[in-house]
């Protein structure tokens, strides 16, 4: 397994090409459970935890397929082709996101969500959640259909540079330490 970069975009850069570019575009569905795959699975795994993130989407690392990974309170939930067939409820909460590092917002997400996908062997699955697991599982499913948290309506505008790249000054680690603001790791 290799952790592999993370592409990055720049907020309020427009980016018309590469791997950036296809963060905005919807990926391509698998239809191939085989080692290329477990593959790819493997590596996102071991990148989302480097990160660490509670998530990671293929496009992410450049990969333009149907592919995301998740993991909340240790339990690891792979995603092919998934899809939202149920929201229930809304609620309002912080989201930050692996490709847009440093930054947090405000966004309205579902409180419930059922998703349908498959594994990472073909079986259809069916995931329930709400909480954190619940937004993951919006959130990896808008990567996958070229749709980042900052392109939410009215999203931008509440960006915050909660946790700056220069994290080791020591104010900034005692207000996180002692959990000001939100604690939740990036996906
Ligand atoms: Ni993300």
């Amino acid at each position: 397994m290799t952790v592999r970069p993370i592409v990055v975009v720049g907020v309020g850069i427009p980016a018309t090409d590469g791997p950036v570019a296809r963060l905005r575009q919807k990926a391509k569905k698998v239809n191939r459970f085989d080692r290329n795959l477990h593959h790819i699975v493997d590596d996102m795994i071991e990148t989302m935890r480097a990160a660490p993130g509670v998530g990671l989407a293929a496009p992410q690392i450049g990969v333009p397929l149907q592919v995301a990974v998740i993991e909340v309170d240790e339990k690891l939930t792979v995603l092919v082709n998934p899809e939202v067939i149920k929201t229930e409820g809304e609620e309002e909460l912080d989201e930050g996101c692996l490709s847009v590092p440093g930054y947090w917002g405000r966004i309205t997400r579902a409180q419930l969500v059922v998703v349908k996908a498959r594994d990472r062997f073909g079986k259809h699955i069916r995931v329930k959640g709400d909480g954190l697991f619940g937004q993951a599982l919006q959130h990896e499913t808008d990567h996958l259909n070229g749709k980042l948290y900052i392109d939410h309506d009215n999203v931008l505008k509440t960006l915050v540079r909660h946790r700056p790249e220069r994290a080791r000054e020591p104010a900034e680690a005692e207000a996180s330490a002692a959990g000001v603001g939100p604690s939740e790791p990036a996906r």
